[in-house]
């Protein structure tokens, strides 16, 4: 959820706690928190006022039980509105791990609202809402499969895998719905890897019958593809040519493991204890805090934003948008759907309509309108106002006719509209915008999810930074500590997710990334199924050093046939180059903002070389040489509160 408070919430103190233990404990696991397939329910909720807050109730019981067991059930409410839901991790994956998928499917199953319902497969765990009963269903007319259909394997793959799933089906439902299973390359079969997993709430002849029909579907549709996943009702198959699996924790009773216990026992302690005394000094500051702002703070908040003219009335709004018409729906995301609306005066406006109205959040809300209304650039969405008083909580930013930027530079098609100079444009404008957060604004803010859909465009195809929703003033807080992880995955700098550490250079990171998504027209963390590949801060700085750059530009840029094709080139370079400046591992080499729009601008300046970025290998989503392989988990923990403007 993206509003959070200022200061720290309770609620975040098992996120912390999650958040030191994984920090502090070698994980080498991989949550593998990548969507595999969302189907929805076909019916609309009932009554949206009763709906929303039984969903978020159900997952938020589900949380605390995904936290101790790796799988949940709740049901919040009765009638048409009421919430059963689900959650499983497969059992290959570590509990941290398990968190950061459940997380994640948790942010993503909300865009199937207004629905009433709908399920989540990811590569590491499961989800599924619906307003009845769904416990016992194992199979119906949803189920299916998903081929990874890039390569194409000899008839001994076929072979192994058969035999593989036979082992795998075979032992599941006698372990609690779980197995894996694989075969090792001899000299006439070829490796093979398989995970079953069914829900943990069905009984073994369930999870059999689920399992068998997953078998043959994936064995009839996939092979002789190199990698297949049954999507059932009840049950999680997949096989695949790599090694996909976690690896097993070694819980044996090797000599090793009495030392592993007492570090592990020891380090526990330690978190706790650091846990505790975080909460005694939470408790103290936010009683303090209360203190000094006063009891009736929001109530006064409030009153002051009702009578400025930031106030617009929910009638205003709810006429502009033809009563939140889905024909004006712009688009929608995990925490609100955004309407295109018209005043009366012909403005048009863009009017987002937050799910979630609870009447504690209110603080943050009038919190996040002070700051913004305070905010004013040409790079900047302006937030026109809001309506705090009426059934929900409206947000009205000024209306950008091209939407965001995602659209155009990973679309074949809509990226021909923005050629190089277009570009250069939007890069620079990008920059000014962040040059007056972090450092011409009365309050000084950090935006921490700049990205692609973040970035809006005018009818002149000029950048605004849209979504101050995680954007923190922290004048208050100097400990440079955030209080929660919020970002994308694919954008977020290493010392943020590894330990939480925010500064401005945080910012420049995941402006460096966008540099180089707006020249190659390639998503950062686009990573096809089970076809991995080098992250592309990687691919890029590989080609930078081997001088052949030209090789990953966007053929868009269209750059080859303009008159003066070698300044371009040069420019290009260029940008690539200060790109890589931002992305540098270590956060103390990277420029700040207003460096990096001096060295855009000045274009004889010269630019140092850059340091290598932060080497991630996708496919176990862990730093190469990171100092101590603790990242992994939090790379993924990244995924929390990914959300966008107007949604992915
Ligand atoms: C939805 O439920 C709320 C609370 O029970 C009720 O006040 C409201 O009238 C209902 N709305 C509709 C459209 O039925
Ligand atoms: C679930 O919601 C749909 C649509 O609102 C409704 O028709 C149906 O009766 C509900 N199911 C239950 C069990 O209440
Ligand atoms: C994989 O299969 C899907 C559906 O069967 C098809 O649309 C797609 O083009 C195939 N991809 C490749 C690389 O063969
Ligand atoms: C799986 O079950 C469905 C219905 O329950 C059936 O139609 C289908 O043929 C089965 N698939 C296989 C491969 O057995």
């Amino acid at each position: 959820m993206k509003k959070e408070p200022t200061h720290l919430h309770p609620l975040y103190l098992p996120c912390l706690l999650m958040f030191l233990l994984s920090s502090l404990r070698p994980i080498t696991g991989d949550a593998r928190a990548r969507t595999v397939k969302v189907n929805c329910s076909p019916l609309p909720e009932h009554n949206e006022t009763v709906y929303v807050p039984n969903f978020v109730a159900t997952m938020e019981k589900i949380s605390q039980q995904v936290q101790t067991s790796g799988f949940g059930v709740a049901l919040t409410g009765s009638g048409p509105d009421a919430n059963y839901g689900l959650a499983q991790c497969y059992g290959d994956l570590p509990l941290n791990d398990c968190v950061l998928c459940y997380a994640e499917a948790r942010t993503i199953l909300p865009q199937c609202y207004p629905q009433n319902g709908g399920r989540i497969f990811l590569d590491g765990c499961f989800m599924r809402a619906e307003n009845y009963s769904f416990y016992n269903e194992f199979k119906g007319p949803e189920d299916s499969v998903v081929c990874g259909n890039t390569t194409r394997k000899k008839s001994t793959f076929g072979d192994a895998v058969r035999q593989v799933l036979r082992k795998a089906v075979g032992e599941a439902p006698g372990n609690g719905g779980y197995a894996r299973a694989s075969a090792n390359a001899g000299e006439s079969e070829e490796s093979a890897f398989v995970l079953a997993n069914c829900w943990r709430n069905l009984s073994p002849e369930s999870c059999k019958q689920c399992l068998e029909n997953a078998s043959a579907s994936v064995v009839n549709e996939c092979l002789p593809w190199s990698e297949g996943r049954a999507l059932h009702t009840g049950c999680f198959l997949r096989y695949s040519d790599q090694d996909f699996l976690n690896k097993i924790p070694r819980n044996g009773r090797s000599r090793g493991s009495v030392v592993v216990i007492v570090v592990s026992v020891l380090s526990s302690v330690v978190v706790f204890m650091v846990g505790i005394a975080i909460g005694v000094y939470i408790c103290k500051h936010r009683t303090i805090q209360k203190k000094r702002r006063g009891p009736n703070d929001v109530e006064k908040m409030a009153k002051t934003l009702t009578d400025s003219s930031l106030n617009f009335k929910y009638s205003t709004l709810e006429k502009a948008t033809g009563s939140f018409d889905s024909a004006n729906k712009l688009g929608q995301g995990g925490f609100g759907t955004v309407y295109k609306g018209v005043l009366p005066d012909g403005r048009d406006i863009a009017v987002k309509r937050l799910f979630f109205n609870n009447r504690h959040r209110a603080a943050d809300f009038y919190n996040e309108v002070n700051i913004i209304s305070s905010v004013e650039h040409k790079n900047l969405v302006r937030l026109l106002g809001c309506n705090c008083s009426g059934p929900e909580s409206l947000l009205v930013y000024e209306y950008l006719q091209n939407k965001s930027l995602d659209r155009f530079i990973f679309d074949v098609n809509r990226g021909k509209t923005l050629d190089w100079q277009r570009r250069y444009v939007i890069i620079v404008g990008t920059a000014e915008g962040l040059v007056y957060l972090h450092e011409q604004s009365t309050v000084r803010i950090i935006h921490r999810d700049i990205k692609a859909s973040n970035i809006l465009l005018d009818s002149k195809l000029q950048a605004k930074i849209a979504d101050f929703g995680l954007a923190r003033s922290f004048q208050e807080d100097k400990s440079h500590i955030s209080t929660a992880i919020a970002g994308t995955l694919g954008y977020m700098a290493p010392e943020y997710l590894a330990h939480g550490q925010l500064t401005e250079k945080v910012d420049v990171y995941s402006f460096g990334v966008l540099v180089l998504e707006i020249v190659t027209g390639k998503q950062n963390t686009k990573s096809k199924m089970s076809d991995y590949s080098d992250s592309l801060i990687t691919e890029a700085w590989k080609h930078f050093q081997s001088g052949e750059l030209e090789e990953i530009y966007d053929p868009n840029l269209n750059w080859k046939n303009q008159n003066d094709s070698i300044s371009i080139k040069k420019e290009i370079v260029r940008v690539v180059q200060i790109g890589l400046l931002c992305t540098q591992e270590i956060a103390s080499l990277r420029p700040s903002m207003s460096k990096v729009l001096r060295m855009l601008k000045n274009k004889d300046e010269n630019l140092p070389l850059p340091s290598n970025p932060p080497f991630m290998d996708e496919r176990i989503m862990e730093f190469r040489d990171g100092s101590d392989g603790d990242s992994a988990a939090c790379a993924s923990l990244a995924t929390i509160a990914q959300s966008s403007f107007y949604g992915r």
